[in-house]
């Protein structure tokens, strides 16, 4: 078998995924600017390091008792911005913090920084993960899982823009999105942070993030320096709890989790934050072959590379590789980290500079890291302007967060079942809501929603609706009753909903043991059947959580995941077909804990013939990758390509679909690919390229797709990028067309 070879190297960095440049930055002290290399001659050691750590904001607050809350404190400026140089600052002290608060404390805080002998300003960076999380009043977009759900990386873009804007008018500069993890364990507590289960999928609207945090230029007020997490195969723990380990082959680490931090490098992403875990007994934040040779030798990215939150202390404590926190420093630096989370403690700082006094960690080890982040700070215009721009607080909370936000949130709702055509309901039907998700807004925003966990619905703006209160404005006040018991007894409505979930969580207090739904929301569904009225089921929930044993008993079933502050109106909208929901599951949504695959599995888990007649369908799933219905129907036809493809030229493939139905819609249309035979396990279908298709009832439209052989290579048992001579399957819908590959 002949092979078409993509070396993967810095020179040929594959490009897999098409996006194009938002900035670039420097690598080599030679590539720095000229006012960078100066500083770095003039900065002492004590200056070069306090570069490299960011602290969190606690470490320049005490309480202060007559106001009620924590205040900057005067010494601990002094001590940890001017006597100890620390560069930078992360996060907030208590939950979000207004427009006003947020300029005083920055301004405070480059006021101290400029008291440095260089007067470098101090970069300030925060997790506004689905738009501005601690800021008082922001307006909040669907979670990365729902926007997934859309295949539009248009709203990511948008969503991402006006994030941008509205931390930026706060003074902040560096946002830590877009998260990269490819979802491929749903237990793991982040998951709904995700794009889901695809390389391509998640390549796809991370870029988008990326161009719409950095596009407008990062020294612009309207920028905000992006950072690609994290990097690289966090989201795959065996036991599905965060930060634990996990075991994968630098075959799958190719193939599904590096690329696309391929495509954000390519994009221009300005950093990116690196995984808290270990992969085969290596903690990433200690391996060099990732964050070196793999992340700059290959992927050749310039930016900075920042490690996770106290992630060198734990090489020592946690992972137990350093037989001391100075040692885990060396490795970590080592290794390739440029600036440490670190984030309560100067030690790091002591440590770096004796390690770089004995000689232990070369100085241009320290020039390389200090370089790209004072590249960085030069590239956002901090030693130019280091505060808040002022004519930049107007442009926080623009109107048309709303529009976006809302958008967003009905392009992701997916239904998932409607037994009877029992949705969309008509005006005037008779509805009982229940359920925990029913009337709280923590469960439709989910994690890093103005705190940390998401989960404390007072501290959610005034303007946020439940999906109670929104049921109430489209179907009519007299129309909606909501039971807020555990049981439902015999009811007087025509239908009832059941809002049901997960409440917000984030990171490690999120780890579940079980992925089931717990069994009193179960209980719920099973006293809701018993009444014998029709049961419409809505989940709100950031990974899936398995309902095998409720499914049969809910005729219509709708998949919000956590849709954001627009998330209630959404709902409601689909729910009486003023929206008609387009959304496609962007994860397998499994029926079993004991049967958890993911759609691009092999044709071994698929079918499991044991040679004694006894079949089994692996892939038995609750609702495949890729489903979603429609208030319409579609039909898919005509489905055409070349019978051959060669070398570098692409392939035409084009398919007819039409809108057999009575209502408008959209179609997101998905094209697969499988390779008959290859040298690894191929896999039954891979997702090469999608198009949201908008289609009036009875309309039919014909779309095209090319793809070539980047499109269909894989990694091979040499670590390599191949595109194997032989026969593909193109799937689209139910059709599928032949056709051959010849590298020459
Ligand atoms: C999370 C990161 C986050 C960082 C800073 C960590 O615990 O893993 O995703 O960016 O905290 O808040």
């Amino acid at each position: 078998m002949r092979m078409r070879q993509i070396l993967l190297s810095s020179t040929t960095a594959i490009a897999l995924f098409s996006c194009s440049p938002a900035n670039e930055t420097a690598n080599t002290k030679n590539d720095f600017p000229e006012e960078v290399n100066k500083l770095l001659n003039e900065m002492t050691i004590e200056e070069k390091v306090g570069q490299m750590a960011i602290l969190n904001l606690t470490v320049l607050t005490k309480f202060d008792s007559a106001k009620g809350k924590m205040v900057l404190d005067k010494n601990l400026l002094e001590e940890i911005l001017v006597k100890r140089k620390v560069g930078n600052i992360l996060n907030t002290y208590s939950s979000a913090l207004d427009q006003e608060e947020w300029r005083s404390i920055v301004t405070e805080i480059q006021n101290y920084a400029a008291k440095t002998p260089h007067k470098i300003p101090v970069l300030y960076g925060i997790d506004a993960i689905h738009g501005a999380t601690y800021h008082k009043e922001a307006v909040l977009f669907p979670q990365n899982i729902a926007l997934a759900a859309s295949r539009n990386p248009e709203l990511s873009r948008l969503g991402a823009k006006a994030t941008a804007a509205d931390v930026r008018a706060a003074g902040i500069r560096w946002n830590y999105a877009p998260v990269l993890d490819v979802a491929r364990q749903p237990l793991w507590a982040r998951f709904g942070e995700t794009y889901g289960e695809d390389p391509k999928l998640v390549a796809d609207m991370g870029c988008a993030a990326i161009k719409g945090y950095e596009e407008d230029g990062l020294d612009k007020k309207t920028g905000v320096a992006s950072c690609m997490k994290h990097y690289l195969g966090y989201s795959a723990p065996a036991t599905g709890k965060d930060r634990t380990p996990s075991i994968i082959p630098e075959t799958q680490l190719r193939e599904i989790f590096l690329p696309p931090f391929e495509a954000a490098v390519k994009a221009g992403s300005s950093t990116i934050m690196i995984n808290s875990g270990e992969i085969n007994g290596v903690p990433v934040h200690s391996s060099k072959f990732l964050l070196t040779d793999v992340l700059r030798g290959e992927l050749g990215f310039k930016g900075v590379a920042v490690t996770d939150w106290l992630d060198i202390k734990r090489l020592h404590g946690r992972h137990r590789i350093a037989k001391d926190e100075r040692e885990a420093v060396k490795i970590g630096i080592m290794a390739g980290i440029d600036m440490s989370m670190v984030p309560f403690k100067t030690d790091f700082l002591d440590y770096l500079i004796d390690l770089v006094n004995k000689g232990e960690v070369p100085l241009e080890r320290i020039d390389e890291a200090v370089g790209r982040i004072l590249t960085l700070k030069h590239k956002l215009g901090l030693f130019k302007n280091a505060y808040p721009e002022k004519d930049a607080i107007a442009q926080f909370n623009n109107p048309k967060n709303k529009e976006i936000a809302l958008d967003a949130a009905r392009q992701a709702m997916t239904l998932l079942k409607n037994n009877g055509g029992i949705l969309p309901l008509k005006k005037g039907t008779k509805i009982l809501l229940a359920g925990p998700a029913a009337d709280k807004v923590s469960y439709l925003n989910g994690c890093w929603s103005f705190t940390w966990q998401g989960n404390e619905e007072d501290k959610y703006p005034s303007y946020y609706t439940t999906i109670f209160e929104e049921l109430k404005n489209v179907a009519g006040a007299e129309n909606v009753a909501i039971e807020t018991s555990n049981y439902l007894k015999k009811s007087n409505a025509d239908v009832i909903v059941l809002c049901l979930g997960e409440d917000a969580y984030a990171e490690t207090p999120g780890s579940i043991r079980q992925l089931d739904l717990d069994s009193t929301q179960q209980e719920l569904v099973k006293s809701a059947y018993a009444t014998g009225k029709p049961v419409i089921i809505v989940l709100t929930e950031g990974r899936p959580r398995l309902i095998k044993n409720i499914e049969p008993l809910a005729k219509g079933i709708l998949m919000a995941y956590w849709p954001g502050s627009m998330g209630g109106k959404a709902i409601s909208e689909t729910l009486f077909g003023l929206n008609n929901p387009s959304g496609k599951l962007p994860f397998t949504y499994p029926k079993y804990s004991g049967n958890i695959l993911t759609y691009d599995c092999k044709y071994s888990d698929v079918e499991e013939d044991l040679g004694m007649g006894d079949k089994e369908t692996g892939y038995d799933v609750q609702w495949p990758f890729g489903f979603g219905l429609s208030y319409t129907t579609y039909e898919y036809s005509a489905l055409n390509c070349n019978t051959v493809l060669k070398g570098d030229a692409s392939l035409m493939v084009s398919v007819t679909v039409k809108n057999t139905g009575t209502v408008d819609g959209t179609e997101i249309v998905e094209l697969y690919s499988r390779d008959h035979f290859a040298s690894i396990t191929p896999s039954v279908k891979r997702l090469r390229a999608f198009q949201r298709v908008v289609l009036k009832a009875g309309e039919s439209k014909t779309i095209s797709f090319s793809i070539n052989a980047k499109d269909l290579s894989f990694i091979n048992a040499q670590y390599k990028r191949v595109t194997e001579d032989g026969k593909f399957d193109v799937m689209i819908g139910n059709l599928k067309k032949e056709f051959s590959y010849f590298e020459k």
